[in-house]
């Protein structure tokens, strides 16, 4: 299946310049949206995986089905303010705007091997703040697995060391 033609490109959103890709045209495919997971199960299969963490809110979408996929848990890596028990927090900057991420204290326990999920690596700020986040806690981080890398971006560069895998590349 050639993923990219599920994936909709929208010029100038959000802003001038920017090339979008919207992924809702994929994710509204159920066959496309199955295979898709299925095949970034298969990207990952050889690590062993206690966890997958996701950032708010397109990695959701992603994380959570991969961690069904996987028969693992999933944890949240939500924005500021959302999450009900005790957080750690850190700020990051977006390819366009900045925010602050947070987790659950005791969403993760030590020595446990996390998998990263996101529907998009961009510059890699999400990632690496998620990635710091789960270190916090103890974490193993073990990789980080997306649908869509903006390689022009070079956010790879940012995760050295890792384990990185994508579906499709721009
Ligand atoms: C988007 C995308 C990634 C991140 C990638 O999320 O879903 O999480 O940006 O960019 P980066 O590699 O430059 O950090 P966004 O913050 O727009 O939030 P959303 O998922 O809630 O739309």
């Amino acid at each position: 299946m050639n993923f990219k033609d599920y994936v909709r490109v929208i010029p100038d959103f959000p802003q001038p310049g920017i090339r979008f890709k919207d992924i809702t045209t994929l994710l509204k495919d159920g066959p496309a949206y199955r295979a898709a997971i299925d095949e970034i199960r298969k990207l990952v299969a050889h690590h062993q995986i206690d966890l997958i963490a996701g950032p708010e809110a397109r990695g959701f979408v992603i994380g959570a089905p991969l961690a069904y996929a996987l028969g693992v848990g999933f944890v949240p890596i939500r924005k500021s303010g959302k999450l009900p028990g005790e957080t750690i927090e850190a700020d990051y900057a977006l390819e366009y705007g900045k925010d602050k991420l947070s987790m659950h204290k005791d969403a993760i326990a030590p020595g446990q091997k996390v998998l990263i999920a996101d529907d998009l690596l961009a510059t890699g700020g999400t990632i690496q703040t998620s990635i710091n986040l789960v270190r916090q806690l103890g974490g193993d981080v073990i990789g980080a697995a997306f649908l869509i890398e903006l390689s022009y971006l070079q956010g790879r560069d940012k995760l050295d060391g890792l384990d990185v895998v994508s579906l499709i590349q721009y």
